[in-house]
């Protein structure tokens, strides 16, 4: 699991560093977005990304300039970091024995999108619980 996180942040500078030369390039002026303290207020970002000092156009890359026209990123734009749907299922791996596993699930295997369970400016989900609400507690920690 250590290792794991290891790399994953490595992978996370190398993603940082690279944004960084394009900034520097001058290829994309994501910079120049102006994000005001009422935006940051009612856009919070989730603590296990904001301490790594995401800001809003790390995720909303090429969305312009006008930070109130975001969009959802989508699954894509969670797995530009977090790798794959398979990747994200490995991760959980030890959840397969119980088959509690939400990146591979009996039903869906690891072909859920992100967001029937996570969202990142309100509290996540976990759509499982439609269906398994005694369950859900005994299998799965609360979705981060
Ligand atoms: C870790 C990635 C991430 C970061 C960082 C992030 N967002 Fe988002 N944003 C999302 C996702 C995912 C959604 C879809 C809704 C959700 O999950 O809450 C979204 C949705 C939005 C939307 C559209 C909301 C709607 O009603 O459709 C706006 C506007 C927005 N974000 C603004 C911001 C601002 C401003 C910041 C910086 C303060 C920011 N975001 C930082 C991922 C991110
Ligand atoms: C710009 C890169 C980036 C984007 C985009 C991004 N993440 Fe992350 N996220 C990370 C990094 C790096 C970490 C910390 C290392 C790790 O746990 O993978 C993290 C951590 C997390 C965690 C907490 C992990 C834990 O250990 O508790 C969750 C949950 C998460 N991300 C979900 C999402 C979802 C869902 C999306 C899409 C809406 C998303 N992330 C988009 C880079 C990103
Ligand atoms: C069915 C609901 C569900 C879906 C869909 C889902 N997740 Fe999760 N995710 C969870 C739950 C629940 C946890 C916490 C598991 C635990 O540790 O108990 C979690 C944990 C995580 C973590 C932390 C993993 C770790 O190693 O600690 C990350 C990162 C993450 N999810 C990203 C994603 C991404 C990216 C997607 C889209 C491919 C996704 N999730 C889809 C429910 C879901
Ligand atoms: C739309 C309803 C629904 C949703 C949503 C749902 N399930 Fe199920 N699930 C069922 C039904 C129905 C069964 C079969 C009856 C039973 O065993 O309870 C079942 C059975 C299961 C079983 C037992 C299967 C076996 O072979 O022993 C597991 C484990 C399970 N679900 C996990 C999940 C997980 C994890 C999620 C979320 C990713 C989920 N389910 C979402 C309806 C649902």
């Amino acid at each position: 699991m250590k290792v794991v996180k290891v790399l994953l942040l490595t992978l996370f500078a190398c993603i940082t560093l690279s944004f960084g030369s394009d900034t520097k390039t001058g290829s994309l002026n994501i910079q120049k977005v102006i994000i005001t303290d009422e935006m940051r207020v009612k856009y919070p970002i989730k603590s296990h990304h904001e301490h790594l000092a995401f800001d809003c156009v790390d995720c909303h890359v090429n969305q312009g300039d006008d930070p109130s026209k975001f969009k959802n990123i989508g699954d894509n734009g969670c797995m530009s970091c977090h790798k794959s749907k398979q990747f994200m299922a490995k991760r959980l791996k030890f959840m397969d024995t119980l088959k509690a596993n939400p990146h591979n699930s009996v039903h869906d295997g690891p072909t859920l999108y992100c967001d029937e369970c996570h969202f990142e400016h309100q509290q996540s989900t976990n759509m499982c619980i439609e269906c398994h609400e005694h369950e859900v507690p005994q299998w799965m920690g609360v979705t981060p």
